[in-house]
């Protein structure tokens, strides 16, 4: 597998966006899904695939904590696509489990339950979003962490037995931030008000001028630490 990925990072070496998700739409078809948070490198990878294939599978998962703005940009994104992204939800019953025994606010206790949290909320209802998939899309970009920083535009996701695409890995934030506008791409108006990166609304904050982008994300764990699950390498 090492040899097939280092292969098609060789093939789409030089290959835009676009280009790299239309060899991968025509070659996957209904084997491949763009994962969206809604956050703007999603709603760009939206926008593309959309123009590419209207019938490719997109979903978001819904951890039940999302900002109401998230939800809105669910339904106006759906609205202008004339598509509908498939939305995710965790199982009631562990999601119970987890409030009864530690709190409807766990996460900020201990790292530990932050990753019960993420791991209940959005890793499970992940895996089961990956039936039948071989190929999953992400907004992942190496600007946004130094967790980010050596990722590859292909990667092989060996915790989720599937080949992760990254269109936008070497995005700057301003090269997204113009093709919203140029394109007039639906975006949460959160990132108007200082949140850069939206996740989890109990677990989002804005930042300060200055701050590292997702300076805001769990402020309150260590860099290191700041990756839910979704992107284990
Ligand atoms: S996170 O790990 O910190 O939450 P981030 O918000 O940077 O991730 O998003 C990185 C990529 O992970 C997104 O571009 C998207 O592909 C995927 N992703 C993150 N959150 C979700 C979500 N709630 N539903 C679907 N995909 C998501
Ligand atoms: Fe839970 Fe926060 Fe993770 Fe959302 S980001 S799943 S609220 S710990």
């Amino acid at each position: 597998m090492k040899n097939q990925i280092e292969a098609l990072n060789q093939k789409y070496a030089s290959a835009t966006a676009s280009e790299l998700l239309e060899g991968f739409l025509a070659d996957f078809k209904d084997k491949i899904a763009l994962s969206s948070s809604l956050g703007t490198e999603d709603q760009v990878l939206t926008h593309l695939v959309s123009q590419i294939d209207k019938s490719t599978k997109i979903f978001t998962l819904d951890t039940g904590r999302l900002f109401p703005e998230t939800y809105d940009l669910i339904h106006r994104t759906n609205s202008k696509y004339g598509i509908k992204l498939a939305v995710y939800f965790p199982e009631a019953q562990k999601v119970e489990q987890m409030v009864g025994s530690k709190g409807i606010n766990l996460f900020f206790e201990s790292v530990e339950n932050r990753k019960l949290c993420c791991n209940i909320r959005k890793i499970e209802p992940l895996k089961r979003a990956f039936t039948g998939l071989s190929v999953w899309i992400c907004g992942l970009r190496r600007e946004q962490s130094i967790t980010r920083s050596d990722m590859q535009k292909i990667e092989w996701d060996e915790a989720n037995g599937l080949i992760k695409l990254n269109p936008l890995i070497d995005w700057t934030e301003a090269d997204v931030n113009h093709f919203l506008k140029e394109h007039g791409v639906p975006y949460n108006p959160l990132h108007d008000k200082g949140y850069p990166s939206i996740g989890c609304q109990p677990c989002t904050r804005a930042i300060l001028d200055g701050e590292d982008i997702r300076a805001g994300r769990w402020w309150w764990e260590n860099p290191e630490t700041k990756e839910c699950g979704l992107h284990k390498r």
